[in-house]
């Protein structure tokens, strides 16, 4: 690859960011024959953490990583970005309303997909982390209206990367020999981890299914709270194991998903499956030639039906309170 990428990553101060970063730098996410030029985007009062971050991608010495920039201005941060990966983001704070957890982050993914609008490469590829990361997606994107709606996405990978470990587990197989998974809907408790169409080694997700009780009180919850168990025994939030989704996310958009295999990935619907247009929801989806697909023809049984439509109405729920506020 002859021409350096520009990466520019928000909250590149904060866990993820830590995370994040240095795998990035390393060629992790685009590949060993790319080179990087990364762009950290913070809030003025966490730039000077940033430069000590920025200090230690330094002394790694990597020969990919041809420059670091720090920004706390957006229109800087975003202007020629290739890959903007949006991991910034306002979370909850005590006796916060979600009205108000919504406006916070209308207020930052508003300007971000502004920014991006104004000075992104035409190759932009742009995936929200940062939570609500459907919703806010959904702001950046109706804030960039010259760069094509697909190219905002929101992560949902590291649940994929969640069944993927649980059915496993369940299976007695190495992860290795799980495939086509799917999270559909939204990136939050009400998520739909499917196993219908998956294969767990030499059985298929619909057989280990048919234990209910297991499917119901043990899989589906386990992956949908794994995230506040993660909380609860680590005392803080899951970051590398966010890190590693987002660079999953991007290397499979960038390359492409291997042959005869899914992912999922929040982004924009189609209509297909029943989900109607104007919502970022999560799909099982190939990558080919850069663009995503949504793998077309799954069978959708009434108990996958009923669970995708709730989460489904969940984000039409969001995108009207954010439409209320004048986000979108
Ligand atoms: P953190 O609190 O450690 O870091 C967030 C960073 O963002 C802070 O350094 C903060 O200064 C910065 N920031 C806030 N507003 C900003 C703005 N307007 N521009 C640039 N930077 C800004 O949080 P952590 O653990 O790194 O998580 C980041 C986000 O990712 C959270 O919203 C979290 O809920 C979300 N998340 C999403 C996951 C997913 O699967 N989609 C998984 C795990 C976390």
């Amino acid at each position: 690859n002859a021409q350096p990428v520009t990466v520019t990553v928000t909250g590149a101060a904060g866990q993820i960011g830590y995370g994040i970063l240095f795998r990035i730098a390393s060629g992790q996410m685009l590949g060993h024959d790319t080179q990087i030029r990364l762009r950290l985007l913070e809030i003025p009062q966490a730039v000077r953490a940033a430069e000590g971050t920025a200090m230690e991608l330094d002394d790694c010495a990597f020969d990919r990583l041809e420059s670091i920039e720090i920004f706390d201005d957006p229109v800087k941060a975003f202007d020629g970005v290739n890959v903007a990966l949006l991991v910034g983001a306002r979370p909850r704070g005590a006796g916060m309303e979600r009205a108000d957890l919504l406006a916070a982050n209308g207020g930052i993914f508003g300007p971000q997909g502004e920014a991006i609008n104004a000075g992104a490469a035409s190759d932009v590829r742009v995936l929200v982390v940062g939570n609500p990361a459907n919703t806010n997606a959904l702001i950046a994107a109706q804030h960039a209206p010259d760069v094509p709606v697909e190219r905002f996405n929101a992560m949902t990978r590291l649940d994929h990367n969640r069944a993927l470990s649980q059915l496993a587990r369940r299976g007695g197989v190495p992860v290795r020999d799980v495939r086509n998974v799917t999270i559909w809907g939204n990136h939050s408790a009400s998520q739909y981890p499917d196993v219908f169409h998956a294969r767990v080694g030499s059985r298929s997700g619909a057989e280990l299914a048919e234990d209910r009780t297991w499917l119901t009180e043990d899989f589906i919850p386990t992956v949908a709270k794994r995230g506040a168990a993660i909380i609860e025994a680590r005392g803080a939030s899951s970051a590398a194991s966010a890190a590693n989704a987002a660079i999953e996310h991007v290397r499979d958009w960038v390359r492409g998903t291997p042959e005869g295999e899914w992912t999922s990935a929040g982004v924009p619907s189609n209509g297909a499956y029943g989900v109607p247009e104007g919502v970022i929801s999560s799909f099982p989806v190939v990558s080919r030639d850069g663009e995503w697909q949504i793998v077309d023809g799954l069978e959708i049984n009434d108990f996958s039906r009923e669970r995708i439509d709730a989460s489904v109405a969940e984000l039409f729920e969001e995108r009207a309170a954010v439409e209320k506020l004048g986000l979108v």
